[in-house]
């Protein structure tokens, strides 16, 4: 059997990259496989929340899900506080893992900065945490973008360890699945960073509630360089911020980078802003003002994950209690 497991983080600021790098392939999953789509507040403890903006965004996060086009009946949404199985078999994982493998983890040393020592243990403990969502449910496959495949490699490794100390096959290994032309969205202020929800620059991302104007001033004051835009895909190498826009283009279009590319050779940017604009608003409107309705009477939502949750617990519960007799703990 195929089931997908995926999570983003409650966090604010859902943006493009969320969308193009995750979301949306999922939309598109869920017709294949059986699927759970998580909203990982525990994950976003790992750094501080403020709690009533913690609540929010977690709503948030249900809301762009559904308006993204994931269906509530043929998928399970939830959030993973309901569901402790996450916590507990984080703990009896963690013991399996050695350090050294958590060492090597380059989101924590970005996320940690200079002041390693003042980092939390849960900021440290976070990949572990993953490895349980996603092992809880037995998932086969992850689809994720791109800054999230060292942490799967991990969760292969702590599944293989599980199943190499206790001498079976339990958890199978599970398989990323990162694709689409827009694996990694990079800032629209610096081609060299990712786009990401905890930017302080405003305009280095398009959120999904961004509104139409809104929307248009990013794109228009996006960085670019002097040179209209060539023919090639090898001549955008050298180009990261005009590379960025144009896989940007490429992704919200449903096309190969050299397909959009060929559309724009040798145009200036203010043309191609003003194209990548208009198709921007074109995908983000509907779903911005569907996240809007939605969040306006949270009942609805509220209703959606508490029952997500119920279907959650019964997959990941009788997993975790397997866990605990394979490991030797007591349960009279
Ligand atoms: P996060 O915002 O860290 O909770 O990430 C949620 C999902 O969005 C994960 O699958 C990430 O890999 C994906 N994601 C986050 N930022 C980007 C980005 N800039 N480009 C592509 N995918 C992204
Ligand atoms: N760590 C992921 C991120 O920041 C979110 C996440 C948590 C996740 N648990 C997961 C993604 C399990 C896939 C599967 O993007």
């Amino acid at each position: 059997m195929n089931r997908i497991f995926s999570g983003v983080q409650p966090t604010g600021n859902l943006h493009l990259g969320n969308y193009l790098g995750a979301i949306r392939n999922w939309v598109t999953l869920q017709h294949d496989y059986e699927c759970i789509f998580c909203i990982v507040d525990l994950h976003a403890l790992t750094l501080p929340q403020d709690p009533a903006e913690l609540r929010a965004s977690t709503r948030e996060v249900a809301a762009a899900y559904i308006a993204a086009g994931i269906d509530p009946e043929r998928c399970i949404i939830f959030n993973q506080s309901m569901v402790s199985a996450h916590a507990e078999l984080s703990w009896l994982l963690s013991c399996l893992t050695p350090l050294g493998w958590l060492n090597r983890m380059t989101q924590f040393k970005e996320k940690a900065g200079k002041h390693r020592d003042n980092a939390g243990l849960g900021l440290y403990a976070y990949p572990v945490l993953m490895a349980a969502d996603i092992l809880a449910y037995k998932a086969t496959h992850v689809p994720v973008g791109e800054d999230q495949k060292q942490h799967l490699e991990l969760a292969r490794d702590i599944a293989g360890a599980f199943n190499r100390r206790y001498e079976r096959d339990f958890f199978p290994l599970p398989e990323p699945q990162i694709f689409g032309t827009a694996t990694r969205v990079m800032s629209l202020r610096d081609g060299a960073r990712k786009m990401s929800k905890s930017d302080t620059s405003d305009y280095s991302r398009i959120n999904m509630t961004d509104d139409s104007e809104l929307i248009g001033l990013k794109i228009r004051r996006a960085k670019t360089d002097p040179e209209p835009l060539p023919d090639t895909i090898a001549a955008l190498e050298t180009r990261p911020e005009a590379d960025n826009l144009v896989g940007i283009y490429a992704a919200l279009a449903g096309e190969s980078r050299e397909a959009a590319l060929a559309r724009f050779a040798g145009q200036n940017f203010s043309t191609f802003k003003e194209a990548l604009s208009a198709l921007s608003v074109e995908v983000l409107g509907h779903i911005g003002g569907e996240m809007r309705r939605l969040l306006a009477e949270t009942g609805h939502i509220d209703a959606i994950l508490k029952r997500g949750a119920e279907r959650a617990a019964a997959i990941a519960m009788p997993v975790l209690r397997e866990v605990q007799d394979i490991t030797g703990l007591l349960r009279p």
